[in-house]
């Protein structure tokens, strides 16, 4: 009985050294000491041994128990402390690597030229008021003087939605919602997108972007269309570039010109650029027609205004040479880490 006793201490002893998880240990503790545990049925046979040696075995067994709760107890204690060192090593961080670099974003083109634009106008007064890219008929064409029927909606392919209700084709819907809204002075821009039915090639898209504008007050003439528009096109070109007016029709505008700028890619010397002709046309403008000031509640007689209709996406090829306008709307990174 004295070996077995021996044997079996030996066996755990040696067998909890090789134990490595909470789990191990907990199993180990029940097959051993447990109810039914190997120890404990040490006791339960000792019935069959003579009375006088019982009392010794007894001890024997007992201090076997003690002696496997202990070591069972600083096993648990070194599993715990390896488990740490295990974790914390599987978790260090080398602090001194490099680490993931963001990629930056940036301003597309278009809203470089843009910013730049509303600094330039805010500068001079204006404010930057915002209109709904799909209109009705009435503020695209209607209150713009321009009737059904009237030849110049052809001049404008329309996306149309429903009757009654397009895809804005001129920023100038903004005219009229700001000239209704507001009294005199006013003095405002209104950049955004606007939708034409055009075949796409190189200068053409049915998305391009506009930026129109509108002054109105007591006393305004032709002469402050040209002085702000001039001003426009020298800080947006540089003041070197010359400015030209030229006449045009508008059915919103009694006079319309046209404005071209010389041609930032020759200098007006003539390439492929400007056709040859050493001029680029960059926007549409004219003195407020009286029957578009009395259509949105304003008396001609009182007031007059000029507006102006900038087109941004040519503003923007021009002053980055881009050759194709299509680059504005591919969304190529390529193309867009340039700026
Ligand atoms: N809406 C015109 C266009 O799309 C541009 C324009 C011309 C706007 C004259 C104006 C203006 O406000 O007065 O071609």
């Amino acid at each position: 009985m004295k070996e077995k006793l021996e044997a079996l201490r030996v066996k755990a002893l040696g067998e909890l050294e090789t134990l490595e998880t909470p789990k191990e240990l907990e199993e180990f503790r029940v097959r051993l000491l447990g109810k039914k545990g190997e120890v404990t049925e040490l006791l339960r046979g000792m019935g069959a041994l003579p009375a006088e040696e019982r009392p010794k075995m007894g001890q024997l067994i007992n201090q076997l128990r003690s002696e496997l709760e202990a070591a069972l107890s600083e096993r648990e204690k070194n599993i715990t402390t390896l488990l740490k060192e295990k974790r914390l090593k599987e978790e260090t961080l080398d602090v001194t690597l490099p680490g993931t670099k963001k990629k930056e974003g940036g301003l597309h083109p278009l809203n470089i030229v843009l910013n730049d634009l509303i600094d330039i106008f805010q500068s001079m007064g204006f404010d930057v008021v915002d209109g709904p890219e799909v209109e009705t008929e009435h503020y695209c064409f209607e209150a713009l003087n321009v009737p059904k029927d009237h030849p110049a909606r052809d001049m404008q392919d329309t996306f149309y939605l429903a009757e009654n209700l397009l895809l804005r084709t001129q920023t100038s819907a903004a005219q009229a919602r700001t000239m209704e809204q507001r009294k005199p002075p006013i003095r405002m821009i209104c950049p955004g997108r606007v939708f034409r039915a055009d075949e796409v090639d190189a200068t053409h898209s049915p998305v391009f972007h506009q930026v129109e504008g509108l002054v109105v007050d007591k006393g305004i003439t032709l002469c402050d269309l040209k002085g702000v528009l001039e001003q426009f096109a020298h800080e947006i070109y540089g003041p070197e570039t010359q400015v030209k007016f030229r006449p045009s029709f508008f059915p919103f505008t009694e006079p319309s010109v046209e404005v071209d700028v010389t041609c930032s890619e020759c200098g007006g010397k003539g390439c492929r650029v400007c056709k040859g002709t050493g001029w680029i046309e960059i926007l549409g403008a004219g003195m407020v027609h009286p029957r578009v000031l009395a259509g949105c509640g304003i008396d001609p007689e009182e007031y007059t205004g000029f507006a102006f209709g900038i087109g941004l996406d040519r503003l923007t090829t021009t002053r980055y040479k881009i050759s194709d306008i299509r680059l504005l709307f591919e969304n190529d990174q390529r193309f867009l880490e340039q700026f």
